[in-house]
C-alpha cells in the first residue's frame, strides 16, 4: 500500500480532513478529561499503545520550538520513539541525495517529519520514501499549524467552522497558504490583506476559487475585519526571509492592533501560529488580551499532530 503522506492540505479530499480534524479533538478531550473531572492525570489512555513500537524520524532545517516539541510528545503519548536529527548531522549536509536518504531511512523508521527551506525537497523526498513524510513547515506551507488553527476556531464557535469569516492580516506567507488551502476544503470565508508585494500567488486563489471557495483578496485590513469571526496574522519575517526593510515598511499599516479587532465580530478571536513579536505585526494587548486563543491553538498542535501521526500510520485504529 501506498505511504499516506501528509503534505499538503490541498491534497487531501474532504471526509478526510474531516476525519482528521475529528480525531483531534477526540484525542484533545481523551487527554483532558481527567483534568476536567478534577483529577491530575489518568492512569492511562486508550489512545497510549496506538503507535507502539513506531518510530518517527524529525528533520530539522530550520528552528523550531512548537514543532519540534509537539511531534516529539505526540509520539511518546502514542506509545512511539521519535529520533531528532539536523540536516547538518546527516550526510544530506555533504551531499547525499534526497533520494538515497528517502529510502534508507524508509529502512529504519516509520515516518519522516521534515521542516524544509525548499517544498521541492519535501516532495521529492516523500516521492522516495516507502513511509510516510510530513511537512513540518516549508518555504510554500504549514499545514500541520493550520490543522491546529482549525481546531481551535471550532472549539470557540460551536464545533462549527463552515460559513465562518476568517481573516488574514499581513504577509501571505506559507500559514496562509495553508488557510487557503482548508478554506477550499471546509467552506468558510477567507479575506485576505495584505500588501500589494506581499500578496498571495494568483494561481493559488485561482485554485482556491475553482474548488468554490470564497475568497477575498485587498489590501485594506480593516475591510478584511470587518465582521470576521476569526482574525490571524503571522511574522513579518519568516524564516529565510532576507528584505527585512521592505517587508517591515510595506507591513506596518498591516499590524493587528485594538482598533483593527474592534471592528471584527464581536465573538471573533486572534490567532497567531508564534513565534509572535509583540509591538510588530500584533500589539501587546491584542495578543495578551481576552480575544486571544494563542495558547490554545499552541497545545492544539500537540492533538492535531497525533490525528496527523494516527492517519499516516495507524489506519485500522480506532479510538475506543
Ligand atoms: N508555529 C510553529 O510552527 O512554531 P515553531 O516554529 O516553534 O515550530
Ligand atoms: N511564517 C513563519 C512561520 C513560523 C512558524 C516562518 O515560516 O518562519
Amino acid at each position: 500500500m501506498a505511504p499516506r503522506h501528509f503534505l499538503d492540505i490541498s491534497t487531501l479530499d474532504r471526509d478526510t480532513l474531516r476525519g482528521i480534524l475529528d480525531t483531534a479533538h477526540n484525542l484533545k478531550a481523551e487527554r483532558n478529561a481527567p483534568l476536567l473531572s478534577g483529577l491530575a492525570k489518568a492512569e492511562s489512555y486508550a489512545s497510549q499503545s496506538m503507535l507502539k513500537g513506531r518510530v518517527l524520524a524529525m528533520i530539522f532545517e530550520k528552528p523550531s520550538t512548537r514543532t519540534r516539541i509537539s511531534f516529539d510528545v505526540a509520539m511518546r503519548q502514542l506509545g512511539g520513539e521519535t529520533l531528532l536529527l539536523n540536516k547538518d548531522d546527516l550526510q544530506l549536509g555533504r551531499g547525499e541525495t534526497i533520494s538515497d536518504t528517502a529510502k534508507v531511512m524508509s529502512r529504519y523508521v516509520d515516518a519522516i517529519m521534515l521542516r524544509t527551506t525548499k517544498h521541492e525537497t519535501l516532495e521529492e523526498l516523500a516521492d522516495n520514501a516507502d513511509v510516510p513524510v510530513i511537512n513540518g513547515l516549508s518555504d510554500r506551507s504549514h499545514p500541520c499549524q493550520i490543522l491546529a488553527d482549525l481546531m481551535t476556531i471550532e472549539e470557540a464557535h460551536d464545533g462549527v467552522i463552515a460559513g465562518r469569516t476568517i481573516a488574514w492580516v499581513g504577509d501571505a506567507n506559507n500559514v496562509a497558504t495553508s488557510f487557503v488551502h482548508a478554506a477550499a476544503k471546509l467552506d468558510f470565508d477567507l479575506r485576505i490583506a495584505a500588501p500589494k508585494s506581499l500578496s498571495p500567488n494568483a494561481d493559488l486563489i485561482e485554485w482556491a476559487r475553482g474548488e468554490g471557495c470564497t475568497i477575498t483578496v485587498t489590501e485594506n485590513a480593516r475591510q478584511a475585519v470587518a465582521g470576521a469571526n476569526c482574525v490571524v496574522t503571522d511574522t513579518w519575517v519568516s524564516m529565510g526571509d532576507k528584505d527585512v526593510d521592505a517587508r517591515v515598511a510595506a507591513l506596518t499599516p498591516y499590524r493587528v492592533d485594538a482598533a483593527l479587532m474592534k471592528v471584527a465580530s464581536a465573538d471573533a478571536i486572534f490567532l497567531h501560529c508564534l513565534p509572535a513579536y509583540r509591538g510588530k505585526e500584533v500589539t501587546a494587548d491584542v495578543i495578551d488580551g481576552p480575544q486571544s486563543r494563542v495558547f490554545d491553538e499552541a497545545e492544539n498542535r500537540l492533538h492535531a499532530q497525533k490525528a496527523i501521526l494516527t492517519w499516516c500510520l495507524a489506519h485500522d485504529a480506532e479510538l475506543t
